[in-house]
Formats: structure tokens, C-alpha cells, sequence
């Protein structure tokens, strides 16, 4: 078996647990919404229409934030569509997925399923066919008071109170050849300046995500950032990152490698952001909001992708296996081992659309295998992020070189003095012993220890078995201070130290 040994120490603290890194994402795509949060006339449908079996899960999966409508549709969508009496809401082409957009669902249920479902909501506005005018007009709806034309109707239409929407996205992937109003850097920076610098006048305290790129492999990657911040970096607060991944010809090890690029990608635009920052003479720091992060099997997409004007059509509903669930895992540990940076992260999506969660029209809901390791860093992660030092056994890839088998890292919270610690076996062949040197923490014992593994990595579950893969208690025991963790080849694990009982 091999072996690997990590440090961690409670002083090496990278920053305070960010709750908003437990984010999701609700597009108007596919069956996200129509069918997937929203399906009355289903057994478990509620008084508003949102099915209750969905909203449990996602209390379950612990789902703190959640990034709506769009998405490639936003920047087609005219968010008066979906607000006042549904009857009158007009039907239109939605361009990004060649879908029928009915606008049964509109800011107001969504405001109101994400109480239910007790998530903050990060809206975007469309900076694709639509600008700093319509920007603010969402904004009076959605967060004025009252006593104006567009509070007044938001009152009138049953929301009485403000909905309070803190952080905003200045449109999605204008970088993007395929978002319709796509834009160059210099558009796009002085369009998300003049929205950014209108919503402030309405109300300084908003939080503003400016678009990133839509891809480290973008040929503007980099670029773009740095002439968007050059042109909007006093308006803005964040930055966003959007990352999918997936198996590229076969090559299994790079793609568990995959949390090697979320660090690469991180860091990148950091340093863009901090050198910009310092040729403004800034103090500046611009926050990461990675708020479009998963598995996507993009290229069985690409080879397939129009839908004919259908309605909630079943778009990229891929299944996830015991190896996807493990590269989720994975990201996690990276979007948590950046917390100093980033702010925000959204696991795109929610439900059915490439989702942790699936759920059949009329039928059952049920967990991804992805599911489970989103779940428990949401329940685990607590009090404060620690850095890990890591000596590892390496792996080769080929896209990213040798790389350490194990990744991890570790939340302290001083409060309850409670440790834990979230690794992966990045390896195919061999499991790998974990040690930890623990008494830096006290007298701690293992409190619950979970791995997520099956000798068939490639095992999913499914509406007919839908618990084929799920954590299970994992090998791990403290013996004379240190903590010995045996992680299974491909495996994800959490592992949660309490203070003894004196
Ligand atoms: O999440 C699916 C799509 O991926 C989003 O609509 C878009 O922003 C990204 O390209």
C-alpha cells in the first residue's frame, strides 16, 4: 500500500469557511426548472407548484446559494416575461438551447422556492441583447422598497417585502462566440462598468460579479480579464470562472487530476486581478466567483446539441459515476483550499441539467453518485479552512505531469474544536494510507469517517437504483496521535475528529 503524510497545523489558516461556496445553479435549460424544481400537478408538488421531493434534496445537499436564470439564456431573456399573472406571460424562442421558454417561472417563484429551500439567490442580469437600463429596471423590481412604477408592481404581483438580492452577475460568458450579444473585452468592460456604476447609484451596498472567461482554454484566457478589471475594476467586486470537465480520449487519470487546473485556473486570474490591481494603484482585491464548476461531458453534447423548440426538452441529463463523484470532490477541496479568494462558487446545476440531482415528471427524485461528496463538504466544512501540507506518492497524467495521488483539505472550527478532513485517492491501482499527526488539535477522536468508493468506478445510481452508490463508512483510527486514513483507489473521503469527552 502506498503512503501518504500530511500536516496541519490549527495556525495555518487560509480564510473563514465561506458558505457561499456551497452554491448551486438554476437556468432556465432543459429540465431544470420545468420538471425539476417546478412541477405542479406532481404528488409531491406544493401550494406554489415546486416539487417537495426536490426541495428536500436540495435542503439535503446544502445548497447555500443558488445562481439564476441563466446561463447561456439569460442573455436572450427579458425578465418582465416571468413576473405578474402567469396566464398573461407570453410564451418565446429561447436561442440558447432552441428551447420554448413558457415563463410559468419567474423571479418571484424563484425567490420564493429558494426560501423554501433556505439559499440565497445570485442573480444574473442580460447583458447579451439588453444593458444598464433593463439591468436596473430588474433591480427596482426585485430589491426597491416601494413607491415606485416597478416596486409597486412587484407588490402588486404578491411580493410585498424586497427580495434583497446581494450579489449580482453582470451578464454570462459575453466572452463566448456562441452567448448571443457576444461582445470583445473592451465592450464587454465598459458595458459591465456603466451597469455596475448605474446599480450602485440605485444601491451602493450590492455585491458585483463581472464575467470572467467561460473557459481557461479560451484563447482570450487571461486577456480578457485583464482589460475587463483595466475597464471595471473600481465598479466591480468579483470575477467569475466557469470550468467543466470531462474523460478526453480515453484519458481517465488526467481527468481525476482534473482539481489540478482549478488550482491553475484560481491563481491565474488572481494574479490578473492583483496585476491589475497594482498598475491601478489599488488596495483593491478582487474576489473569484466560481460560479459555474463541474463534470460535463461536453463532446457527447457538442456532437448533438439542437433541440427543436421543444418545451423543457432533456438536455445534457448525463449520468454520473463513481469517478465523477470523485473528481466533485475534488474541486471542492481545491474551491475550499482557495477560500482566500474565492468568495462564491456555484455547482452547475441543480437538477437533471448535468445535476446532482435527477428527477423523472411525475416519477421519483434521487442523488447522483455527485451528490453525495457535495453533501457532506457542505455538512462538514465548518469554522475556518487550514492549509495541508502534502508529501505524496505522485501519479502521471498526461495533461498535467506527475501529480500527487492524494489531495486534501482540512476545516478547523475553534468554537467546537472539531477537525475535518476531505481527501482523494487520485490513483487507479493501489490504495493509499493516509497519516495524520492530530495533536496539534488536542484529544480528538474520530467522530464519523465517510468514503465514497465501489470496485466498479464506473457504478452510478439510477431511478430504479437509486442508492447503487452512496458514502460508506471509512477506514480511519487514531492511534498515539496520529490518524491513519486507508483511502481506496478512486475514492473521495471526509473525515470529522471531535474533542474527546474529558
Ligand atoms: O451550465 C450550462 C451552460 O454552460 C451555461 O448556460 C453556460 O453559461 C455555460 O457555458
Amino acid at each position: 500500500m502506498l503512503t501518504a503524510s500530511l500536516v496541519l497545523s490549527p495556525g495555518h489558516v487560509v480564510a473563514p469557511v465561506r458558505r457561499r461556496l456551497f452554491g448551486s445553479f438554476v437556468e432556465h435549460m432543459g429540465r431544470c426548472v420545468y420538471t425539476g424544481i417546478y412541477e405542479p400537478g406532481h404528488p409531491t408538488a406544493d401550494e406554489d407548484g415546486f416539487r417537495g421531493d426536490v426541495l428536500a434534496l436540495t435542503r439535503e445537499l446544502g445548497v447555500t446559494l443558488v445562481r439564476y436564470p441563466g446561463g447561456n439564456f439569460v442573455s436572450g431573456y427579458r425578465w418582465e416575461d416571468g413576473v405578474g399573472p402567469v396566464a398573461d406571460r407570453p410564451v418565446r424562442r429561447e436561442l440558447a438551447w432552441h428551447s420554448l421558454e413558457t415563463n410559468e417561472v419567474g423571479l418571484d417563484e424563484f425567490v420564493r422556492w429558494a426560501r423554501k429551500a433556505g439559499a440565497e439567490v445570485m442573480y444574473a442580469v442580460n447583458l447579451g441583447t439588453r444593458g444598464v437600463a433593463e439591468a436596473l429596471d430588474v433591480h427596482e423590481y426585485a430589491n426597491h422598497e416601494g413607491g415606485t412604477h416597478l416596486s409597486e408592481l412587484r407588490r402588486a404581483n404578491g411580493a410585498t417585502q424586497p427580495h434583497g438580492i446581494a450579489l449580482w452577475c453582470l451578464g454570462n460568458e459575453l466572452d463566448g462566440p456562441w452567448q448571443t450579444g457576444h461582445k470583445t473585452a473592451q465592450e464587454y468592460g465598459r458595458l459591465a462598468a456603466e451597469t455596475a456604476r448605474a446599480l450602485r447609484q440605485a444601491e451602493p451596498g450590492l455585491e458585483l460579479v463581472a464575467c470572467g472567461s467561460s473557459s481557461s482554454t479560451m484563447p482570450t484566457f487571461g486577456a480578457w480579464e485583464s482589460t475587463v478589471l483595466e475597464l471595471a475594476y473600481d465598479q466591480v467586486d468579483h470575477i467569475s470562472c466557469h470550468a467543466y470537465y470531462e474523460v478526453i480520449d480515453g484519458d481517465v487519470d488526467s481527468f481525476l487530476a482534473s482539481a489540478v487546473d482549478v488550482d491553475h485556473v484560481v491563481d491565474s486570474v488572481v494574479a490578473t486581478a492583483d496585476a491589475v490591481g497594482a498598475r491601478l494603484k489599488s488596495t483593491k482585491r478582487i474576489g473569484v466567483s466560481f460560479d459555474e464548476w463541474n463534470v460535463w461531458y461536453q463532446k457527447r453534447f457538442h456532437a448533438d446539441p439542437r433541440t427543436d423548440w421543444e418545451i423543457a426538452p432533456r438536455i445534457i441529463e448525463d449520468r454520473y459515476d463513481v469517478t465523477d463523484a470523485v473528481v466533485v470532490g475534488n474541486l471542492l477541496i481545491s474551491l475550499l483550499r482557495h477560500a482566500d479568494r474565492v468568495v462564491a462558487a456555484c455547482q452547475a446545476q441543480l437538477v437533471n441539467v448535468i445535476a446532482p440531482i435527477r428527477s423523472e415528471p411525475g416519477g421519483p427524485a434521487w442523488r447522483q453518485t455527485t451528490f453525495h461528496p457535495f453533501a457532506l463538504t457542505s455538512r462538514l466544512a465548518r469554522g475556518r479552512v487550514l492549509r495541508v501540507e502534502i508529501a505524496s506518492p505522485t501519479t502521471r497524467t498526461a495533461r498535467f505531469g506527475d501529480v500527487p495521488v492524494v489531495d486534501a483539505v482540512a476545516t478547523h472550527d475553534p468554537d467546537t474544536g472539531e477537525v475535518v478532513l476531505f481527501a482523494v485517492n487520485r490513483g487507479r491501482a493501489e490504495p493509499v494510507e493516509v497519516l495524520v499527526s492530530v495533536t496539534p488539535f488536542g484529544d480528538v477522536e474520530v467522530a464519523e469517517a465517510w468514503t465514497l468508493h465501489d470496485a466498479d468506478a464506473s457504478a452510478s445510481n439510477t431511478r430504479d437504483d437509486p442508492d447503487r452508490v452512496v458514502p460508506r463508512p471509512a477506514s480511519a483510527e487514531i492511534t498515539g496521535g496520529v490518524l491513519r486514513l486507508v483511502a481506496p483507489p478512486v475514492s473521495w473521503s471526509a473525515v470529522r475528529l471531535a474533542l474527546r469527552a474529558s
